[in-house]
């Protein structure tokens, strides 16, 4: 369970979340919905204690993370995998070496383990073929694979999280994307089997979660399922969703 209990967090004089609260079990697949700059990576960046918050507290698994060390956030950081918005790759590395980077980072495991590894998991996501590819030399659905591979090899298995992993994808590969997004909650342990998507793409949102969540001024304005959702009354997040209706 993540639990955000009052969260504040300002950069400077934005206040970005402003006593945000909210509950999520780690089986739930859950889309995160907001403008631009509402919040929505910052969400991330606090599960995983990347940022602190300036008031409130955070629960993982009903500890309370706010206070953590380093060294003690790497525990409740074990519940997740986070594929960070445009993937993040390191160009300087083949696509080997991304997968690789948090297994070198964090075991000891040799060289062959860490080979197998790295093999399998391309395998899932269907491109093993690329595997000593240097990342300008990949596809844009590529690059999110491998994105996604990479997160997976840090902490398998865990609940997913994904910075707009569909934005600056075609439409084509947006719902391959989405597809492999479904694909992979079903293969890890049922009870941590769950998502959360950050996008302002309500429809690839649509095809991913059951729970919707949209923020506006730091505040959670809506929490509810696909029916909720579009029968919402907001005005505002009428408008956010109209993609849902378009054809
Ligand atoms: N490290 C930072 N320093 C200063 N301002 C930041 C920082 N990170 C994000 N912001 C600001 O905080 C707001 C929310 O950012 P973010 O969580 O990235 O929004 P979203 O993901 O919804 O687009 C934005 O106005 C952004 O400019
Ligand atoms: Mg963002």
């Amino acid at each position: 369970m993540i639990e955000f209990r009052d969260v504040t967090l300002a950069y400077g004089d934005r206040v970005v979340l402003d006593r945000m609260s909210f509950k999520a079990r780690f089986h739930e697949k859950i889309a995160v919905l907001g403008g631009s700059g509402e919040g929505k990576t910052t969400i991330l960046r606090l599960i995983l204690g990347l940022v602190r918050p300036d008031d409130g507290k955070i629960f993982i698994d009903g500890k309370d993370i706010t206070g953590l060390s380093e060294s003690q956030l790497r525990e409740p950081r074990m519940n997740f995998s986070i594929v960070f918005q445009e993937g993040a790759l390191f160009d300087s590395m083949n696509v080997k070496e991304n997968v690789a980077f948090s297994l070198r980072e964090y075991t000891d495991y040799p060289e062959d383990e860490i080979e197998r590894r790295v093999r399998r998991l391309l395998g899932r996501l269907g491109i093993e073929d690329a595997i000593y590819l240097m990342t300008e030399e990949l596809s844009g659905g590529m690059q999110r694979r491998v994105a996604i591979a990479r997160s997976l090899a840090a902490s398998e298995p865990g609940m997913m999280l994904y910075d707009e992993p569909t934005t600056g994808l075609d439409p084509l590969t947006a719902d391959n994307i989405c597809r492999l997004i479904n694909d992979l909650s079903k293969g890890g342990p049922p009870e941590r089997a769950g998502l959360i998507v950050v996008t302002h793409k309500v429809k690839d949102a649509a095809k991913v979660a059951e729970r919707f969540m949209y923020i506006r001024s730091g505040h959670v304005v809506f929490d509810g399922d696909i029916d909720a959702l579009k029968n919402t009354a907001d005005e505002e997040l009428r408008k956010f969703i109209d993609d849902l209706y378009a054809a």
